[in-house]
């Protein structure tokens, strides 16, 4: 399983960077907006450090804007991947887009059928936003179950990208179903790394370590 950091802030993407674990970068308006740097120079910036897809969200509504923007925002970089909403009129764009050779990220899946018609469409990936479906408990990696599933019996070359992860069983439980990437918060990024028995066993080496004749 890939994992992508799910943030627009440029420590923690350099910090998870520097750990040689990290895949690619999603962003979404609401994350952009907590930072200060221009939108442009954030986005760039952002390519610049990590290698692997960097999904920017495309805020127009109708299809020829949508385009007009995806376009636009795929310039900045040979890795963005455009984030387009699933509506009928995001899927006439992410038609247009990925036929160009532009990656689309589709996002805010909260359904199945959704994502099929956004593989159909040739989205390079879909987002399901997992978290929220809990929020209102339904039943979130039910969800990405039954999408894994769709795609095996139908393979498309479409990729699931496990979105609003709130916590590390999601994590485990996405990469025991097969999904193939999970965008996790730098938050939980962090907690899957901890054990204290790792902290205490440390403790408890470097302690006799001192103890040790040398
Ligand atoms: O990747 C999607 C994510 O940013 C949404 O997360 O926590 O706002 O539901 P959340």
């Amino acid at each position: 399983m890939k994992f992508f950091l799910d943030t627009a802030n440029l420590n923690e993407i350099r910090d998870v960077a520097s750990w040689g674990i990290l895949d690619g970068v999603t962003t979404n308006p609401s994350l952009v907006a907590k930072e200060t740097m221009p939108f442009p120079d954030l986005i760039k910036a952002i390519a610049e450090i990590v290698a692997g897809p960097i999904s920017v969200e495309c805020i127009s509504e109708k299809a020829p804007e949508i385009i007009r923007e995806g376009r636009e925002l795929a310039k900045a970089a040979p890795n963005i991947a455009v984030k387009i909403p699933i509506t009928i009129e995001g899927l006439k764009a992410i038609k247009v887009l990925s036929g160009e050779g532009i990656m689309v990220n589709t996002t805010l899946i909260f359904s199945s059928t959704q994502a099929l018609l956004a593989a159909k469409a040739g989205a390079k990936f879909v987002s399901p936003f997992i978290g929220r479906l809990d929020d209102i408990s339904q039943d979130g990696m039910g969800l990405i179950e039954e999408i894994v599933s769709i795609f095996e019996n139908d393979p498309y070359p479409t990729e699931v990208i496990v979105a609003s992860v709130r916590h590390p069983r999601h994590i485990v439980d996405a990469a025991l179903i097969g999904a193939d990437i999970c965008t996790v918060p730098y938050a939980v990024m962090e907690k899957l790394v901890r054990h204290p028995l790792t902290d205490l066993g440390i403790e408890r080496f470097l302690k006799d370590w001192g103890k040790v004749k040398k």
